[in-house]
């Protein structure tokens, strides 16, 4: 049986910085309420003449490096991303450009939050049917380009950056399974209204930003990544003492805190970035593996929990032996 198995991770966060006490400056917010309410202390902005294809170049080059990659051995790219360089090609098409990769699949998936583990779970598919062998797959976002930098109730909320994994086919396990979900009846809690095909003025006028409606997305995604760790877990027939990692999507320490919880997880088991770089959407699983595989705290063989929710909305999970 062949598995796609983690070779070579990586993480670009962009050089400028966005502190809590810099948004203080900017809108009615406090560091204490920013901290206590979300567990963010900084995030990352991408300066005026960096799109989100520079950020997964960074990232990726990374991955390759680990995984001991070079242009020839690959042949998928995909690159999950809300906010794309252009209309087209897609970023993941601009990327192959930059890696110096020809012939090879190339595509964006659009899943906002959720996108790294859709990408992960469609990345996984190509390798266990040999359609592919040595696949990039990237969360990559340019946020701030969509955040209303007046709106206090999202604007303390998000950061840019990249994160990525080289996968490789394997005989060893591997990603175990993955579970991809989403239901369009709940647009309106989360929501950047307009694009290409609708309301292409406002995007022209730079008035296409991050709507949400916190407080309900909040619960939702307390009980939605509930109820997907369980569906995994069973799918898998195994026990919530089984998983040795969690790596959630970094959008709030309490709905983190809660997944833990319903785990019975210690935090000491739970990777958490989110107080460095904020919610970075489709990077944020893949930057925290990095953070975790890189400072040796996650180990060969051990058992990893990836879960995110966002927009669409759209959730999902994958389990695997790194
Ligand atoms: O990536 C996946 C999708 N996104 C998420 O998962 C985010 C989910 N939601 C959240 O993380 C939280 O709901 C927020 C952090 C956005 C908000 O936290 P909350 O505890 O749900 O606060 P709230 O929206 O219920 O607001 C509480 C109060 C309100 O004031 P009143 O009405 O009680 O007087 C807000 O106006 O806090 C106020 N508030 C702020 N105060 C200071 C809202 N934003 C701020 C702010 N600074 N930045």
């Amino acid at each position: 049986m062949t598995y796609s198995r983690i070779t070579g991770t990586g993480g670009y966060l962009p050089e400028k910085v966005l502190s809590n006490h810099d948004l203080e400056k900017m809108v009615d917010t406090s560091d204490e309420w920013i901290t206590e309410r979300t567990g963010i202390k900084k995030r990352h902005l991408v300066s005026d003449d960096q799109t989100t294809c520079d950020l997964a170049e960074q990232a990726v080059l990374g991955a390759m490096e680990m995984a001991g990659k070079a242009a020839d051995d690959i042949d998928l790219i995909i690159v999950a991303t809300t906010t794309p360089d252009q209309i087209f090609p897609s970023t993941a098409c601009l990327l192959q450009k930059r890696l110096g990769v020809h012939g090879s699949a190339a595509f964006d998936i659009q899943a906002v939050c959720t996108g790294f583990v859709y990408a992960l779970g469609v990345a996984d598919k190509f390798i266990r049917t040999g359609a592919a062998r040595c696949a990039v797959v990237v969360g990559a976002e340019t946020l701030s380009r969509i955040v209303d930098w007046t709106d206090r109730t999202t604007c303390i909320l998000f950061g840019d950056g990249a994160g990525a994994v080289i996968l490789e086919a394997s005989d060893e396990p591997g990603i175990l399974s993955t579970h991809l979900h989403a239901d369009g009846s709940y647009e309106s809690l989360l929501t950047v209204p307009y694009g290409i095909s609708n309301g292409l003025d406002k995007v022209l006028e730079k008035e296409a930003f991050i709507n949400m409606k916190g407080n309900e997305v909040f619960k939702m995604a307390v009980n939605t990544l509930g109820r997907i760790v369980d569906e995994t877990l069973e799918h898998n027939q195994m026990e919530k003492t089984d998983v040795d990692w969690l790596i959630p999507h970094q959008a709030n320490i309490r709905i983190i805190q809660a997944t833990a919880r319903k785990l019975k997880m210690s935090m000491d088991h739970v990777v958490v970035t989110v107080h460095e770089h904020g919610n970075t959407s489709a990077a944020s699983i893949p930057l925290a593996l990095n953070e975790a595989v890189r400072d040796g705290r996650i180990q060969r063989g051990e058992t990893l929990m990836l879960e995110a929710f966002g927009g669409g909305f759209t959730w999902g999970s994958a389990l695997m032996k790194y």
